[in-house]
C-alpha cells in the first residue's frame, strides 16, 4: 500500500504563498455485520436479482446492538491521522457529515474530538446527507486557503440501517453502514482541489425524509407506531434529479478549472446505485475504466460513501500521483455537489 506523501514540513507550508488544500491521507471503519441480499430474500418481498439489476448491490455492513456512528468514525479517523503523520492535538477542524448522529446533543463531531483528542480543533455535524462529506470538503477547501485551518479532518459516517424499515422493500435494500474519514491540509498549488461547488433545492425535500423524531413532530408511542421515524423514499424520483444534478455540477467543476472529461483519470462518483453511476459516467463521456465502483460490497452509506471509496481507491493503487480526480455526490435535501482535484 502507498500513501501520499504530500504531508509538506511546516516551514515550507509557511513559504508557500499561494496554497491549495488537499487530501493527505485518507481512511475506513465498518460494522462486522453484513446483510447479504440472500438475507433480505428472507424478510422482504425481493430476490437477489432485482436488487442486483436494479441497485448494483450485493451486500451492506449492518451495525450490531451497542454500535454507534462515532466507533466507526474514530476508527477511521485514527487511521488517516496515522497516515497523515500529524498529532491529533494539530487538527484545527473537524468535520462530521451524519444523518444519522449518536445522540441530538452535542454534535458526534465533538464526541469524536473528545475520542481522539483533538482538543485544538473546532468540531461541527454537518447535515448534508449523502453529499455532506462533499460538503466537508468544500468548506475544509477554503478555510485551509484562508489559513483559518492547517488540518482539517473531514468524517462521513452513518449507522443507517437503524432509521431503515425493514418492511419496505424499496428502501431497505439500499442503504449500509459505515465510515470514512480524510485529512486535508495545504499542498503545493498545482494539486490538491482546484474546483469545488455545492448545491441544494428543498423543493425535493420530501424525495427522501423522516419527518419524526424532531421538533415538529417529536417521538410519541404515535409516531413511532406510524414509523415516522423511519427513511421514506421516491427512488425513481430521485433517480432522475441526482442523475442531471450530478451530471450538471461535475461539468461545471470541470470547465471551472479548465479542464474536459477526457482529463479525469479517475471518476469517483457517491454509491448510491449503480445505475445512477453508469448513468452520470455516460453523460459525462467517462468510460468504465476510469470509474470507480465499490456498491457491490456496501451499498449506499450516504455520507461515508466517497471517503471509503477513496480510502479503497488509495488502497488498491487505482489513485496514483497527480491523478485527475472527478467526485460528485447527491443527497436528501435535495443537496448535491462536486469536488475536482489533482492527487
Ligand atoms: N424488490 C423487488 N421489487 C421491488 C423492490 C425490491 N426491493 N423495490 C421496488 N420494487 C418494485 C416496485 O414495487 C415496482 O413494482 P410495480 O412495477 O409492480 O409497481 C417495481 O419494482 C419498479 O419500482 P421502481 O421504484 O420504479 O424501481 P426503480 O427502477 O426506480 O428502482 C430504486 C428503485 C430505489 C432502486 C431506484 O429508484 C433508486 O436507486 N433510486 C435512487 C435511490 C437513491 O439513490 N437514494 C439515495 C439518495 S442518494
Amino acid at each position: 500500500m502507498r500513501w501520499p506523501t504530500k504531508n509538506l514540513g511546516k516551514e515550507r507550508a509557511r513559504k508557500m504563498a499561494n496554497i491549495n488544500a488537499g487530501v493527505l491521507s485518507t481512511g475506513r471503519a465498518f460494522p462486522e455485520g453484513v446483510l447479504t441480499n440472500a438475507d433480505l430474500e428472507m424478510m422482504v418481498d425481493t430476490s437477489d436479482d432485482w436488487i442486483t439489476t436494479r441497485t448494483g448491490i450485493k451486500q451492506r455492513h449492518k451495525a450490531g446492538e451497542g454500535e454507534y456512528t462515532s466507533l466507526f468514525a474514530v476508527r477511521a479517523a485514527r487511521q488517516a491521522i496515522e497516515r497523515a503523520r500529524i498529532d491529533p492535538s494539530e487538527v484545527d477542524l473537524l468535520i462530521c457529515a451524519t444523518v444519522t448522529p449518536d445522540q441530538l446533543l452535542p454534535a458526534t463531531a465533538c464526541l469524536i474530538q473528545a475520542e481522539l483528542g483533538a482538543h485544538r480543533a473546532a468540531a461541527f455535524d454537518l447535515v448534508a446527507a449523502c453529499s455532506g462529506f462533499i460538503y466537508g470538503v468544500t468548506l475544509a477547501n477554503q478555510m485551509i486557503r484562508a489559513k483559518q485551518a492547517r488540518y482539517a479532518l473531514v468524517i462521513g459516517a452513518e449507522i443507517l440501517t437503524r432509521y431503515v424499515d425493514y418492511t419496505d422493500r424499496t428502501t431497505c435494500v439500499i442503504f449500509g453502514d459505515g465510515a470514512g474519514a480524510a485529512i486535508l491540509g495545504p499542498v503545493e498549488s498545482e494539486r490538491g482541489i482546484l474546483a469545488a461547488r455545492i448545491r441544494s433545492d428543498g423543493r425535493f425535500a420530501e424525495q427522501l425524509h423522516a419527518t419524526g423524531g424532531g421538533t415538529r413532530l417529536g417521538t410519541t408511542a404515535q409516531t413511532l407506531n406510524s414509523g415516522l421515524h423511519f427513511y421514506k423514499m421516491r427512488g425513481n424520483e430521485l433517480f432522475k434529479v441526482a442523475v442531471r444534478s450530478m451530471t450538471d455540477i461535475s461539468l461545471e467543476v470541470l470547465k471551472e478549472a479548465n479542464l474536459t472529461p477526457d482529463d479525469i483519470h479517475l471518476f469517483v462518483p457517491h454509491q448510491a446505485n449503480q445505475r445512477i453511476t453508469e448513468a452520470v459516467a455516460d453523460k459525462l463521456g467517462v468510460d468504465s475504466s476510469r470509474v470507480f465502483s465499490n456498491i457491490a460490497m456496501h451499498g449506499n452509506t450516504s455520507s461515508a460513501s466517497i471517503p471509503i471509496a477513496l480510502d479503497e481507491c488509495v488502497e488498491t493503487e487505482r489513485l496514483h500521483d497527480r491523478d485527475l480526480v472527478l467526485m460528485t455526490s447527491f443527497g436528501g435535501g435535495a443537496t448535491w455537489g462536486a469536488v475536482l482535484m489533482r492527487w
